[in-house]
């Protein structure tokens, strides 16, 4: 049925999300959700939401939403727009903001979804590789572009860069958006929302998928200076004007409200996360330092793709990225300590029979 395609979709390479298999017995360790709850707060808002009124559309602007959220980084609502997960707001980044002459920058390894966006909305980019330590430099970002994006913690690297880095590369690109995803940020990582009263060419993204375990409500949203959001809105009122409903802004909003869960979620994942690293470096792995909730491990004796295929024949599922200079690495999610617990008894026997 091709022949019925618009031109351009003939040459879309879609992005492929991690496998959601629906088996029960499966630890899931692929895909960066978080293994704890949503908070019963928001949760109990979604439960009050599901009333009568889901017969009327949502508010089209999330107003009470947007309010949570610059209550909590201090800024105003105007700084402030909200997406169908933090997806949907990097989708219209793109179009907004990073289509321009000059290529579009991001690290050699990054999030895979960015290229993606570039093929969906045309848009020149160049990458700009990692280091030999998988860390971003901020001096490789001194060239003129169309714009910049990276994940801070990156992904799948897991390594944060700081704000002094940051601001370096806000400051030597005055005349270009640089856009931070921080979808892992709330797991060690220094959010740069601080720096946006600062630099008017700074666009913060974030997700409720991983600190706040809603992954499933599908809620993402960006910070800056009123211009930046100006255009975001722009473009999703030509696109859909009601990308949130109703259950999703009134449970994100409880989500964000409910600082001492997310808190507590968060230290527990941390927590889990150092211990998971000191047990693997002892197996032998190679562990990049995470400030996220997963990391990214190699191992001199044993492929990434084997180990892979063992555990998944062990029930553990965990993701292999088939990507130039990371073929060797595995991503594995932060789960439970009992999660964990299992993927090193399993690892281990894996390790001592070969
Ligand atoms: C770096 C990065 N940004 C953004 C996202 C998208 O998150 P969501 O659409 O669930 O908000 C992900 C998801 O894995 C991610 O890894």
């Amino acid at each position: 049925m091709s022949q019925f395609w618009s031109k351009s979709v003939h040459h879309l390479t879609p992005y492929v999300p991690g496998e959601q298999p629906q088996a029960d017995d499966l630890i899931k360790l692929n895909t960066n959700e978080n293994p704890y709850p949503p908070s019963p707060q928001a949760l109990s808002a979604i439960q009050q939401a599901c009333s009568e009124d889901l017969k009327l559309y949502p508010d089209p602007d999330s107003t009470a939403l947007k309010q949570s959220i610059a209550d909590y980084y201090h800024l105003k609502t105007n700084q402030v727009f909200v997406g169908n997960g933090s997806d949907e707001v990097l989708a219209h980044t793109f179009q907004a903001l990073l289509k321009h002459d000059k290529p579009l920058l991001f690290p050699d390894i990054s999030y895979s979804f960015y290229p993606v966006y570039c093929g969906l909305y045309d848009i020149a980019y160049k990458t700009v590789p990692l280091n030999d330590s998988f860390e971003i430099n901020a001096d490789d970002y001194n060239q003129s572009s169309g714009g910049i994006i990276f994940p801070n913690p990156n992904a799948p690297t897991g390594i944060a860069l700081a704000l002094p880095a940051i601001e370096k590369i806000l400051q030597r690109n005055s005349n270009a958006v640089v856009v931070v995803d921080e979808a892992y940020i709330d797991f060690g990582g220094e959010s740069a929302a601080v720096l946006i009263p600062t630099y008017p060419n700074l666009l913060v993204v974030q997700t409720l998928s991983k600190s706040r375990s809603l992954a499933g409500l599908r809620v993402g949203f960006a910070m800056g200076h009123p211009d930046l959001i100006e255009a975001l809105i722009r473009v999703k009122d030509s696109f859909n004007s009601y990308p949130l409903d109703t259950l999703a802004s009134m449970g994100a909003s409880a989500a964000i409200q409910d600082k001492i869960y997310f808190k507590d979620t968060c230290q527990k994942v941390i927590r889990t996360r150092d211990k998971l690293s000191t047990d693997l470096e002892r197996l032998g792995f190679d562990v990049l330092p995470s400030a996220a909730n997963f990391v990214f491990v190699s191992h001199a004796e044993h492929t990434a793709s084997d180990l892979a295929q063992a555990l998944r024949e062990k029930n553990i599922i965990v993701r292999h990225f088939k990507a130039p200079r990371i073929e060797n690495f595995l991503r594995i999610t932060v789960g439970t300590d009992a999660q964990c617990e299992q993927l090193m008894q399993s690892l281990s026997a894996i390790i001592s029979k070969t």
